[in-house]
């Protein structure tokens, strides 16, 4: 029998949801709108699906291991120097690298409770300790961090805006900050969603700052809408980015993501009309949750935090969403057990999530009203 090592043993397997389909059926449901994984609800960017089809034909051939033509398109794109860029399978890949190349098994990485699970994954996966500050007012809290840091910690991890609270911390206190972390520690900052907080006053956009120990992530799972494809670019110095180099796997990314991600890069148009609808499907969303009285965080993101009465409730919500053909995220597992996110739809799928939240919230308070008085009854939907 071979032995599994413990920081394999004892991580969760990901529980993939109910398949659509089956969903669907059991309920007898005609329509299904998913709004939990922070998709682009306009789908993939068209440019890229047009470059995409006229390279299928190639994909016999071993792809480019630096990925240069990327690299380039990037580095013109944000005025940044190929040098400092390197390309990856998403997020995902680019955190599980970083945390392999600049720390050893033991070493610790911190960060904040309630942020992006990926790195609470990667952290155990390779053996690192995963040490938490709490959140204050459901943001990084950067001076506890900073207040934190011990002789074992290798690498901080900060997400701007985060996920799942969708909240962002300014540029002065960025800047602030980075001035206190020692420069042996190396900071993450991921930016999965800044093309939709860019716009916000203060938003410090991580790519224009040099420091030495800064490593800057980005995806084009998000508002370029290649979250399958699966591809993403970090931006630091040289230096970092070598290891890096020699730490990702061959060839990683692969080659139609590359292909992708050069021609979404350049997709202004879409990612125009992205940024308009997600605002506009928000604006929406957080007047009826307001009339509606559920409590939320204010979002720099694509995506909301609502936060209910208990973990139970939480639960109970997210369970009547599904059964209505509405798909949403309880963030348990992220570290907020009474919250649920939400993400940014068409208008169309803004418009039935709503009649949905609307149903089932307002079920559920009369619900828990009346159990006071009759403990019995449930309440369905
Ligand atoms: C903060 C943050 N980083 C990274 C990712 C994942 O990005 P990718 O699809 O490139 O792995 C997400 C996705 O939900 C995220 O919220």
């Amino acid at each position: 029998m071979i032995k599994i090592p413990k920081r394999i043993a004892s991580l969760k397997p990901y529980k993939p949801g109910k398949p659509i389909s089956e969903l669907a059926r059991e309920k007898q449901l005609t329509r299904i709108v998913k709004l939990a994984s922070n998709e682009n609800p306009l789908g993939p960017s068209p440019r890229a699906l047009e470059a995409i089809t006229t390279y299928l034909k190639e994909i016999h051939r071993y792809v480019d291991p630096l990925a240069t033509e990327l690299v380039q398109a990037i580095a013109k794109r944000y005025g940044i120097q190929p040098q400092h860029i390197v390309c990856g399978h998403g997020t995902d890949s680019l955190l599980a690298d970083i945390v392999a190349a600049f720390s050893e098994p033991g070493d610790e990485l911190l960060t904040s409770e309630g942020t992006f699970i990926g790195i609470y994954v990667s952290t155990h996966k390779q053996g690192r300790t995963l040490r938490q500050v709490p959140l204050k007012d459901y943001a990084f809290d950067l001076d506890a961090i900073q207040h934190a840091i011990t002789p074992q910690t290798r690498l901080i991890y900060l997400a701007n805006p985060n996920n799942p609270t969708g909240t962002m911390f300014t540029a002065e206190e960025f800047e602030h900050f980075m001035q206190q972390v020692p420069d042996d520690v190396l900071v993450i900052l991921d930016e999965a969603y800044e093309a939709y907080a860019k716009d916000f006053p203060g938003y410090p956009v991580g790519v224009d700052y040099w420091y030495d120990n800064l490593l800057v992530t980005r995806t084009l799972s998000k508002v370029y809408g290649l979250g399958g494809l699966r591809i993403g670019y970090t931006v630091g110095p040289k230096y970092l980015i070598d290891a890096l180099k020699r730490q990702k796997l061959p060839f990683e990314p692969n080659a139609v993501a590359q292909v992708a991600a050069m021609a979404a890069l350049y997709d202004d148009d879409f990612l125009k009309k992205t940024v308009t609808t997600n605002h506009r499907s928000l604006k929406r969303m957080k007047s009826v949750f307001a009339e509606l009285g559920i409590k939320q965080v204010d979002t720099a993101a694509n995506f909301i935090l609502l936060l209910m009465p208990s973990e139970e409730f939480a639960a109970q919500f997210f369970q009547l969403c599904l059964e209505n053909g509405l798909i949403v995220r309880h963030v348990k597992p992220f570290g907020i057990p009474n919250g649920i996110r939400i993400n940014s739809g068409t208008d169309d799928e803004t418009s039935f999530a709503l009649e949905i939240i609307e149903r089932v919230y307002t079920h559920m308070i009369a619900g828990s009203n009346k159990k006071k008085d009759s403990p019995n009854e449930t309440c369905i939907v």
